[in-house]
């Protein structure tokens, strides 16, 4: 028997619970960022970022250069969310000439499309939210040889679906095309090589699946994808970036630095998340992410709710959930958030008011997961659902 979880229920995809150790991270006192103190913060940093993206492992001591390892990929840290990591991958690698395909099934990779329109040739492959690609589509796009690259979004929590980039990654390669990738939140969370998929550049953002801060992130970048950025940076004298300067940034990381005055509190308290996500290992995160999302999956199928992504590339880090009755579905959230101290979020955009995502990302526990189960449970039939009795547990093994 599990232990009882009394504690809040946080199930957001992002930005996810912080603990203890994580706030504590946080919490150092100041230190400048060209001391041999922050170094070693960020020698750390770099270390285990390798390891939330499968990359060869390196060492987390300073001046060894940790950013880089032996595959040839680099992680550099971006002081911005997300979204500032994935505009510097591409501002830095394309230039207006470039052709970029993007295909999508939900809003993150429609902000993918929306960043490559503003710095390259973008093709919008746009489909409907939650519905898988069509690779035979993209495979023949990209046979016309018209395209530099194709850029995803590789988890698109917006509509709870996981992109089957292994196979998008052979297809791209098959083309000779650069394969981009939003990971932010599947890297820590899910299974993502870069290396074996052939990605030039890999996100990260920090308050995902890593369970770290919120306004931090950092790429992985490919041999190739560095070779590109150079020599994109040689043909164009002038490219509309300054502060993402990831040449810049490269050449900083691998002195334990970066350009600029950095988020030096989010980098100690990023530092703090990725200690637990080693101590719990990263395949055993991986492992722990399926095993919520499975139950999360199994239980809302036996009680009669309709899933929102297509059934064989359901996400294991954000599963969404059609609701029973879109009349109160928002009212239920709320009142999930007030009297259970239950935390879920609801649809983006057009799906707003029809849709509830559970996150099983970060620290999440089978407990907490049990626990707020139940707790949305209760919540339903407060809104008058008939929901039979049900072994909660039974889901989550
Ligand atoms: C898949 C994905 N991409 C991009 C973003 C944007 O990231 P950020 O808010 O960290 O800029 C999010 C945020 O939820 C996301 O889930």
């Amino acid at each position: 028997m599990a232990d009882k979880w009394d504690g809040p229920c946080w199930f957001i995809p992002g930005p996810t619970w912080l603990t203890p150790a994580v706030l504590e991270g946080l919490a150092q006192s100041t230190m400048t960022h060209r001391s041999p103190e922050f170094k070693v913060v960020m020698a750390e940093l770099h270390g285990r970022l390798r390891h939330s993206f499968a990359l060869s492992p390196t060492t987390i001591e300073k001046g060894q250069q940790s950013h880089e390892g032996e595959d040839g990929y680099s992680v550099v840290v971006v002081s911005g969310s997300g979204t500032a990591a994935m505009e510097m991958i591409i501002a830095n690698r394309f230039d207006f000439e470039d052709k970029v395909l993007v295909p999508t099934n939900g809003k993150f990779g429609e902000r993918v499309a929306q960043i490559c329109n503003n710095f390259t040739q973008v093709t919008h492959l746009k489909g409907e939210w939650g519905r898988e690609f069509d690779l035979d589509e993209i495979d023949t796009m990209l046979s016309s040889k018209q395209f530099n690259a194709i850029a995803i979004c590789h988890n698109e929590t917006s509509s709870g679906i996981t992109q089957d980039a292994e196979e998008i990654g052979k297809i791209a390669n098959k083309h000779g095309v650069s394969y981009i990738l939003d990971g932010i939140t599947s890297v820590g969370g899910l299974p993502v090589h870069p290396d074996s998929w052939n990605a030039e550049a890999v996100v990260v953002g920090g308050q995902k699946c890593t369970a770290g801060p919120s306004g931090i992130s950092a790429v992985a970048i490919s041999e190739s994808y560095v070779q590109k950025m150079i020599e994109n940076r040689e043909k164009n004298e002038t490219l509309p970036i300054y502060y993402l300067d990831l040449v810049q940034a490269l050449k900083k990381a691998a002195d334990d630095q970066t350009p600029w005055t950095p988020a030096i509190n989010l980098c100690t308290g990023w530092v703090a998340a990725l200690r637990e996500q080693d101590e719990e290992g990263i395949e055993n995160r991986w492992e722990r992410c399926e095993m919520l999302a499975k139950g999360v999956r199994s239980l809302f199928t036996e009680i009669g709710f309709e899933l929102f992504a297509d059934e064989k590339q359901r996400s294991n880090t954000v599963t969404a959930i059609l609701y029973p009755e879109p009349e109160w579905g928002e009212k239920w959230r709320r009142w999930m958030a007030i009297e259970k101290n239950t935390h879920i979020i609801g649809g983006q955009d057009h799906v707003k008011g029809r849709i509830f995502r559970v996150g099983s990302m970060g620290v999440t526990s089978r407990e907490e997961m049990i626990e707020g189960c139940k707790r949305m449970i209760e919540g339903f039939k407060h809104f008058g659902m008939k929901i039979p009795k049900i072994d909660v547990e039974s889901h989550f093994r």
